[in-house]
């Protein structure tokens, strides 16, 4: 039997072995998916597993993204080019780190018809995902990215690698037509983003990557000022569904099933 795990720090949460056991399952595949608690010391540990094929493939999740990459033996060029890695695989005898957010992102934006084409966007946050998101809008011709975090230099850290990013002073708002909370404010249920909604105006759209809670404060405020909202489940569901083709080679089905599988 395959063994397939995700990895990170708090873990508890993750409802990655709920939707790739659904998949597996789904497609008579002999393998089983779990979750694993892990501190910084033991990736290694874990990374030589998948060498003596002890276990066939990981996901990792915050806060390991980029401290797997010194431990894998190669990187594809999106998961070099973010320094963010969330799918591991065994291939050619060679360990490789690889990225599915990226794709994730872009499928979800898909999903609800939306084109960052020419569109100015203004990201909250600059942790694990931030990368990825900055890549996948940039791709598809974002006209301007700004960017806020509470922690200004690790924001000014991304601009030296994203030179066109504008950083913003954490509290103060740009002119933008889409806005994403990539910060980890509004997992609980009480946690509040200071915005001014009445000036922001209606008829943006307010991505939030957090999809446990399905509303946040950030999501149920910007709904009441007319504005369109999506939280990231199926940016979260569309990387589980690369990384699972990149394991079993199978495109699993997404479907209102699957949708489903994540409504706690
Ligand atoms: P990591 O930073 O380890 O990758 P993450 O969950 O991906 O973890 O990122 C957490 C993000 O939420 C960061 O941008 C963090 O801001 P700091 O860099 O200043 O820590 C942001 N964040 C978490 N709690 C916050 C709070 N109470 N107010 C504002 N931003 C917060």
């Amino acid at each position: 039997m395959k063994k397939y795990l995700v990895i990170g720090n708090p873990i508890e949460h993750s409802l990655s072995p709920k939707l790739h056991n659904h998949w597996i399952k789904q497609n008579n595949i002999d393998a089983m998916y779990e979750k694993k608690l892990l501190k910084e010391i033991d990736i290694e540990g874990i990374i030589i597993e998948i060498k003596k094929e002890k276990i066939d493939g990981i996901n990792v999740t915050v806060p390991f993204k980029k401290t797997v990459i010194p431990f894998v033996d190669q990187l594809t060029a999106l998961a070099a080019q973010t320094q963010s890695v969330n799918t591991v695989f065994k291939k050619n005898n060679k360990i490789i780190g690889d990225n599915t957010d990226i794709i994730g992102f872009e499928l979800a934006l898909k999903h609800i018809n939306y084109d960052v084409k020419n569109k100015k966007i203004f990201i909250l946050g600059a942790g694990g995902v931030v990368p990825s998101i900055i890549l996948t809008l940039k791709k598809l011709g974002a006209a301007k990215i700004s960017l806020s975090n509470r922690t200004k230099k690790k924001a000014e850290n991304l601009k030296k690698i994203y030179s066109n990013l504008e950083i913003i002073d954490w509290g103060e708002t740009p002119d933008f037509n889409m806005i994403i909370n990539a910060t980890s404010l509004g997992l609980k249920i009480d946690d509040e983003i200071k915005l001014d909604y009445a000036d922001i105006g209606p008829n943006k759209l307010f991505y939030d990557v957090i999809y446990n809670p399905s509303q946040t404060n950030f999501l149920l405020k910007a709904k009441q000022f007319g504005n369109q909202i999506a939280n990231g489940k199926m940016m979260f569901i569309y990387q589980a569904q690369s990384a699972f083709k990149i394991w079993h080679n199978i495109l699993s089905k997404i479907d209102n099933e699957t949708i489903k599988l994540l409504d706690e």
